[in-house]
């Protein structure tokens, strides 16, 4: 599978008085799409934001909002969130017993479907499903908090979907979210994530959020598809 490395803000790591500004920053820096978790306090012990966040971003940047629903019963706020203006919306397994059906609902609101894994879930928990995704999210860390360590044992669930990828000719967006930094990243694209969401290391770098994103993409120069 032929792929550029893009990199995706999450704006859990942003300062929420300065969105807009931080957003259009992220833009002119290069990002390609910006992260947005979506916590409900049940699903995970945090509670973030909504649609209504969703709404503001997409008047601030014209970046693609991939939106991680970390969440119970997402089905319920798919609509919601597609109304908002988000182009991803993804769902994690653990939390969606009927999942076929909610892949099939996202497509039909004319949005790129998500599916995330917690650090615990094998890849074998998806493959059925994978046909109807346009996107997987292996968590590399687990889901609630920003500025997290990276669990190294997750890496593999790349260099398997990608194999699935390419032997059904079927593109996957492999979103790696947690735990990726300057010191991560090039293993985490090395093992086969095709998209780095970057937290902390683009929010809470010293320099500010565009020296952020140029020493991620740094740190992957030299990578087959950087
Ligand atoms: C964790 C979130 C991540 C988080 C990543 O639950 O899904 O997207 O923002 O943050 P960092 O990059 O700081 O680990
Ligand atoms: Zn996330």
């Amino acid at each position: 599978m032929v792929s550029t490395l893009k990199l995706a803000p999450s704006i859990l790591s942003a300062d929420f008085t300065r969105l807009g500004e931080q957003l259009a920053t992220c833009q002119s820096a290069g990002a390609d799409w910006v992260h947005i978790d979506v916590m409900d306090g049940r699903f995970v012990p945090n509670i973030t934001m909504g649609p209504l966040i969703v709404e503001a971003a997409r008047r601030a940047t014209s970046l693609p909002l991939d939106v991680h629903l970390m969440i119970v019963e997402p089905e319920r706020y798919i609509e919601m969130f597609a109304k908002a203006g988000a182009h991803h919306i993804t769902v994690h397994v653990e939390a969606s017993p009927h999942l076929h059906r909610t892949l099939q609902a996202i497509r039909a609101l004319g949005v790129r479907a998500g599916i995330a894994l917690n650090p615990h879930t094998p890849v074998s928990a998806i493959e059925e499903v994978l046909p109807l995704a346009d996107l997987v999210t292996i968590m590399t860390v687990n889901p609630g908090f920003g500025g997290q360590t990276l669990i190294a044992s997750a890496l593999h669930k790349f260099t398997q979907l990608r194999r699935w990828s390419d032997d059904n000719a079927h593109p996957l967006d492999l979103v790696a979210d947690g735990g990726v930094n300057l010191q991560t990243i090039a293993a985490v694209a090395q093992a086969g994530a095709t998209v780095l969401v970057g937290g902390n290391a683009v929010f809470a770098h010293p320099s500010g959020i565009a020296d952020g994103i140029a020493a991620l993409r740094a740190a992957l120069a030299g990578q087959p598809h950087a």
